[in-house]
């Protein structure tokens, strides 16, 4: 074909070989695509603004009359060839996509699950609190003080004399600076000061809590430790009613068959004092008497140090270590287990002990 009027401005129709070189192009690019995103790539590179087809496309319109319609039909069928090149390796590389995620996304639902352990209450905890709801279930009150105590409260209230050895330093964790008088206590007995001098009486309490003593960590002991302390003041109390609490107390932990016996001793705040010993039915090895805490009439000096008239009442106080007690009483061989915090020592003895 010839333009129709020589030098006019009218370009010479579409160079059909290079159109159908730029399709090649296109179509082999798009089998090469590996990925969607590459796919993209490609695909702006041969059918955006700029690509060759393109701008083929765009000539259409300066063509001479004659040549138009059979530009456009090979334009079309050019873009037609790209595009169904371009839907049908879109179409392959999805699926591939889809596959991919469906490995990489696998959850294996016959794995076994990891299960989180939901913890344990401490059998210290759980055995203070047996041992309080017994006190509670006597019509007893619960009574709480500080561990960082004066040492008036620790020693000097409860009739130690200043040159006692229990308040060397070698008992006894002293708090900073010395002219404080400030120590962790060694006993819960000054809480028995602490309750006369805050309650009415007749007082009936039971004071659970921490206690702090200058002993190396072994088998069966700790510098830190659990004691429970029971004080009644009322009128015409004896070391019999003191028996009888014991002795039920004894029995609601160990079993009917429990009992108790009481042997002289001596404790700067009871009067007369006594070492508790408890018949243990259940005892590993067979039945035994087994040393248990200290007790006693609490002495007329600590009554009047706390404000209490020694010739209307009379009072009696027991003490006794929680960590000994869940020793014998629930077969732990080493207090060391106790306070390294396995859980799984903790669970076998469930939430009730
Ligand atoms: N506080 C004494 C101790 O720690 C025990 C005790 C308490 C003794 C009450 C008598 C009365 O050893």
């Amino acid at each position: 074909m010839t333009d129709t009027l020589p030098g006019a401005a009218i370009p010479n129709p579409l160079d059909e070989a290079a159109i159908n070189a730029a399709v090649e192009d296109a179509v082999a690019a798009i089998a090469a695509a590996s990925s969607l995103d590459e796919l993209k790539a490609v695909r702006l590179a041969h059918t955006g603004e700029k690509s060759p087809l393109s701008l083929a496309n765009r000539e259409i319109g300066g063509l001479a009359k004659e040549h138009k319609a059979a530009a456009g039909k090979l334009m079309g069928s050019s873009r037609g060839r790209v595009n169904q090149a371009l839907a049908a390796r879109t179409q392959v590389l999805e699926a591939e996509n889809d596959a991919r995620i469906l490995i990489e996304e696998t959850v294996d639902v016959t794995a076994a699950p990891r299960r989180r352990r939901a913890g344990a209450r401490h059998p210290l905890s759980t055995l203070q609190d047996r041992v309080s709801d017994i006190f509670v279930g006597m019509g007893w009150e619960i009574a709480e003080g500080p561990e960082v105590e004066s040492e008036w409260f620790n020693f000097d209230a409860l009739n130690f004399k200043p040159d006692h050895p229990a308040r060397e330093m070698q008992d006894t964790f002293f708090v900073e600076p010395p002219e404080a008088h400030l120590l962790m206590r060694t006993h819960t007995s000054p809480v028995q000061v602490r309750s006369m001098l805050e309650r009415e009486v007749p007082i009936y309490v039971l004071c659970p809590g921490k206690v702090f003593r200058t002993d190396e960590l072994d088998a069966t002991h700790t510098p830190v430790f659990h004691q429970f302390e029971g004080l009644a003041i009322d009128k015409d109390l004896s070391m019999a009613d003191l028996r009888g609490t014991l002795e039920h107390f004894a029995r609601q932990m160990f079993g009917d068959e429990a009992s108790i016996r009481l042997r002289p001793n001596y404790f700067p705040f009871t009067e007369p004092s006594a070492e508790l010993d408890i018949w243990h039915p259940g005892a590993k090895g067979g039945p035994r008497w087994i040393e248990w805490g200290g007790c006693g009439m609490v002495n007329p000096n600590v009554l009047r140090a706390a404000g209490i008239d020694p010739d209307v009442y009379s009072g009696f106080a027991f003490g006794m270590g929680i960590e000994r007690t869940l020793m014998f009483r629930n077969e732990v061989g080493d207090m060391r287990d106790m306070i390294e915090g396995d859980v799984r020592f903790s669970e076998h003895f469930g939430m009730e002990i």
